[in-house]
Formats: structure tokens, sequence, C-alpha cells
């Protein structure tokens, strides 16, 4: 499967890889698709647009919702912030660390601050008011790509694209326009939103529509500046098991996972590497699904040839009762 677009910042537990072997398992006609774990966008980017179906982004990280929009929406004044010159030095990463550090007003109160200023600027002479307005949106509009290209250019000029700490790496900035360029195409009919994902899917969810959940790994949610904690793994599954359409889960294979989904078709996806003997080379993922996903699975897909790897996907578990027919 060719993808369409890719990711464009390093994201810890990014499915780039993943995506072929996800996609095949999808209903191929859905009328929506859910991504409410974004985070790098993988599934969403990698996915061919389709107009009959409505295409929605979230994440909780306010930066990185902030920057997806930015790419979407204003991605000639977000090349400019970047300048594309890369981080030189430990300085301007930290300078670039506080300035993220100081948080941004809520959304809703930017907005409301937002339209005041508006309600004002409107209430002069109808010439002034044009001018005055284009001046507040303009200025509202930097202020959220100049966060933006904060949180770019420190999520490349960290290790593992984490922002914590600073790392020289060579850039290749010729790829990073032409990732930020495919990107901003695929995303111009993507809905982009900055929910709880356990408030958002309820509010989404149509028999006709795929959820692809993509929540942070058990045991290993303190990776994210969204706070996941154990019991919002049972509250997911909930929601989940309410769902009228498709839902398609990512996890690391673990037991409690395996258990928490036993209403649930359990796939497990592993990637062996034949050259190296430590146990740590097999590499194994849950992809969960409230449907038979025998009906769209296709087998031709289910081993795959990287140099050096070799990857099975394997049904090990089938539920009593099928929770979406
Ligand atoms: C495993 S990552 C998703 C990776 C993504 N599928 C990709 O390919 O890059 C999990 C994401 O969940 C987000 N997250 C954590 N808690 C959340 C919540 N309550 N609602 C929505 N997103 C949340 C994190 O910010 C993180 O980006």
């Amino acid at each position: 499967m060719r993808t369409i677009a890719a990711p464009f910042i390093p994201w810890v537990g990014g499915k780039e890889k993943l995506v072929p072997y996800i996609s095949q398992v999808l209903p191929p006609n859905a009328h929506q698709l859910l991504d409410p774990f974004g985070g790098g966008g993988a599934l969403t980017l990698g996915l061919p647009t389709c107009p009959s179906r409505l295409d929605i982004y979230n994440d909780f990280n306010r930066d990185l919702v902030n920057l997806f929009v930015c790419v979407r929406d204003c991605l000639l004044s977000l090349l400019r912030e970047l300048d594309f010159l890369p981080l030189h030095s430990r300085a301007e990463f930290d300078d670039l660390k506080a300035l993220l550090a100081h948080d941004a007003l809520p959304p809703e109160e930017m907005e409301s601050w937002e339209e005041k200023e508006l309600e004002i600027a409107s209430s002069f002479p109808e010439e002034d008011a044009t001018e005055l307005i284009a001046i507040l949106k303009g200025k509202a509009e930097l202020r959220n790509v100049r966060r933006a290209a904060a949180f770019y250019k420190t999520s490349r000029g960290s290790f593992s694209g984490t922002r914590s700490s600073f790392g020289v790496k060579r850039n290749n900035i010729r790829r990073f326009r032409y990732q930020l360029e495919r990107a901003s195409k695929r995303l111009q009919d993507v809905v982009i939103e900055n929910k709880d994902a356990m408030s958002l899917i309820p509010e989404r969810d149509v028999p006709n529509g795929i959820v692809y959940c993509d929540p942070p790994y058990y045991e290993a949610e303190q990776l994210y500046e969204a706070e996941f904690g154990k019991r919002d793994h049972v509250r997911l599954f909930h929601v989940l098991k309410a769902c009228k359409g498709y839902v398609v889960v990512s996890y690391n294979d673990c037991p409690y996972i395996r258990n928490l989904y036993k209403d649930f078709f359990i796939i497990t996806l592993q990637r062996d590497n034949p050259m190296a003997k430590k146990k740590k080379s097999v590499y194994r993922e849950l992809i969960i699904t409230n449907y038979d996903p025998r009906q769209f699975w296709d087998k031709q897909l289910d081993l795959f040839e990287e140099p050096g790897a070799k990857w099975t996907m394997d049904l090990v578990h089938i539920p009593r009762k099928v929770l979406k027919q």
C-alpha cells in the first residue's frame, strides 16, 4: 500500500510502519474515520482522501493540535516562521522550550478574548473596522504559528522527538519541507479536534464509521504530555464496547490488555529480526477489533519481508459473541 502522506514530526509510539497492516483490516467503504489518539497522525495522513468519508484527527496535546491546524491552514506562514534554519545551539532549544512551557490560554478563553477584541474593532466605522479586524486576525495567527514553529523545532532538535533534551542531528531540510507540504494537502479536508478521546468518541461514533484508537501503551503512559492514567484504559474499553461503529485498537501485547479486550477479536502483529539473536529483537503489537477482521483481511499481505526483518499477522483470539456484525 502506498501511503499518501507521512508524519511530519517524530512521535513516540508512531504507527507509520504499521499502516499497511492496520489498513487492511479496515472496512473499505466506511463513511467516517475517527483517529482520537492521533499523535503524529500516521493513519490519518497515510490513508488516501475519500470524498464520501469524513476524516477526524484528534489529540489531547494542545501544542500538537495547534501544529496540525497550522500545517493545514497556514503552511506558508509556518514555513516562513521556521525559516528552515535547523537548531544550532542548546540556548536556542532552551528558549523555544521556555516559550512552550509558558502555557497558552485555554482555547475557550482565547476565543472569548479574541471575540471581545473583534467586537470592539467592529464598532468602528466600516473602513477602519475592516482594517482593524484584518490586523487582529493576523496577530492571532502569528501567535499560533510561533508556538507551532517552536513545537516543531524542539521536536526535531531533541533526542527521539521527546522535546526534553537537546540533541544535535543532521537535518534533511528538503525532506522536512516535502513532508510538511504533502501533509498540508492531505489535511485540507480533515476535521481537527483537541478533546479528551473518551468524550469525543461517543459524540462522533456512527454505525458506518471507523474508530481507530492508538492510546498510550499500557505501562508506558508517562511518555506523553497528555495525562493518561491506569484507569483510563478501562474507561476507554467501556466507551469502545458501547460503540455502534467499527472499532480498531492498537496496543502493546501484554496479558492485562488481552484480558481486558476478551470480548473483541485480537490479532498479533510480530516483527522478527532473524539476524539479531537477542530476545528483544522480537517486537509484538496487538490489533483489536469489535468485528470479524477476516472479512476484509488481505491474506497476501499478512507476511511481509522488509530488509533484515519479517512481519507476521495472526488472529489469536475470537470472542464468543461478535459485538459488531
Ligand atoms: C501512541 S500515541 C498515538 C500515536 C499515533 N497513532 C501515531 O501514529 O503517531 C498516543 C497519543 O494519545 C494522546 N493522548 C493521551 N491521552 C489522551 C486523551 N485522553 N485523549 C486524546 N489523546 C490522548 C497522546 O498525546 C499521544 O499523542
